[in-house]
């Protein structure tokens, strides 16, 4: 019986998290929930952003739906962001975040095809190892990869490809510059490609042709594996054939459990005003279903609403309780 940690956050996660949750659990019944706290409210009130109960809880389903957190602009001591500690305390080392084109949402290129890829970025380390120093002269962020986890996101991407059917991977790099570190996860990457046994084609761009081709052809991809820094500003460009952030679905997952999120923020601009759009929100329900519990029907019930809900061209500034609705009657 799947079991999940609804954690909504600040701002719009507290409308687009709800909605998610009531979509999932029409098309899952017998999902059991829980529901816990994290964020910048939560560290106003309890002096932590990322509760123990609230670790303990994702732990114990092994599957959170998280909405987004609030970060203040300057640095305040001791916070950090609930979203950044729960990726690192419970291992989330894959990215997923799948970009594909919707009815009515969707901007159309010069292409005549839809737009249909997952990009799978490190999560784990790259730029964003948190290591860096400064003289005030110099400052130097370190950026490390790892031949353990270059093989582990390959074999994540190997295990997605199988369970997505998909049948090309294109390894984004920048080795002509980085030789050793982006070498290192490209050579990696393509030995545990050898050596998986699974029909595959493989091929490789540097990020900077990424950008462009995912700009001018993005019909062309299917998956991408990418390290952290590439895999977070590539997805979020490549979200605009989606239809923007209001679509974006993502999943933090690790070994034996997951966190599936929206990859926008939580919208200080409209929060509170039940203006948000919970497509993504639901949207990273359907990649919970299908990835991590194996509820690829639920996960299809819950794609197809969606499509449905799209093309009938509902005005979705109608808010966050009326595409909820939509949704619902069309599962
Ligand atoms: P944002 O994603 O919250 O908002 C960017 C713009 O997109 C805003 O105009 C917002 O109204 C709009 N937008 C975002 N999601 C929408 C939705 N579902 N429906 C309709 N419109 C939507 O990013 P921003 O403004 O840079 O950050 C706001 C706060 O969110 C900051 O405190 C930031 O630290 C935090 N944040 C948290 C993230 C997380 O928890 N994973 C990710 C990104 C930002
Ligand atoms: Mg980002």
């Amino acid at each position: 019986m799947p079991r999940l940690c609804i954690i909504p956050g600040d701002g719009i996660g507290r409308e687009v998290i709800p909605a998610a949750a009531a979509v999932l659990q029409a098309v899952l019944p017998e999902l059991q929930t829980e529901t816990a706290e994290a964020g910048w409210d939560c560290f106003l009130q309890h002096g932590t952003s990322l509760p123990d109960a609230t670790l303990q809880a994702v732990k114990r389903c092994g599957a959170g739906l998280f909405g987004a957190v609030s970060s203040p602009s300057h640095k305040v001591d001791s916070y950090r962001s609930a979203i950044l500690e729960l990726r690192q305390k419970l291992g989330l080392y894959a990215n997923i975040r799948p970009v594909r084109s919707w009815p009515c949402i969707s901007p159309r290129g010069d292409f005549d095809k839809d737009v249909d890829m997952v990009i799978v970025r490190e999560n784990s380390e790259g730029i964003y190892s948190g290591i860096e120093r400064s003289d005030g002269e110099t400052a130097v962020a370190e950026r490390i990869i790892t031949r353990s986890a270059s093989r582990r996101i390959a074999k994540r991407s190997v295990e997605l490809a199988r369970l997505l059917g998909r049948e090309r991977l294109t390894i984004v790099h920048k080795a002509n510059v980085l030789p050793l570190s982006d070498g290192l996860f490209r050579d990696s990457v393509r030995a545990v490609l050898e050596d998986s046994h699974y029909p595959l084609s493989v091929d490789e761009l540097l990020v900077d042709v990424a950008a462009l081709k995912l700009h001018s052809e993005p019909h062309k991809f299917d998956m991408i594996v990418t390290t952290n820094l590439f895999g977070d500003i590539l997805s979020d460009a490549a979200a605009y054939w989606g239809g923007g952030l209001g679509m974006a679905p993502s999943l933090n997952w690790g070994e034996n459990i997951a966190v599936a999120e929206p990859v926008h923020g939580s919208a200080p601009d409209i929060a509170g005003k039940g203006l948000s759009n919970p497509l993504a929100a639901i949207l990273s329900g359907a990649l919970l279903a299908r990835l991590v519990w194996g509820e690829d029907k639920a996960a299809a019930r819950i794609e197809s609403a969606v499509f449905d809900t799209l093309s009938s061209n509902l005005e979705l500034s109608g808010g966050t309780t009326a595409i909820t609705m939509a949704v619902l009657e069309r599962l």
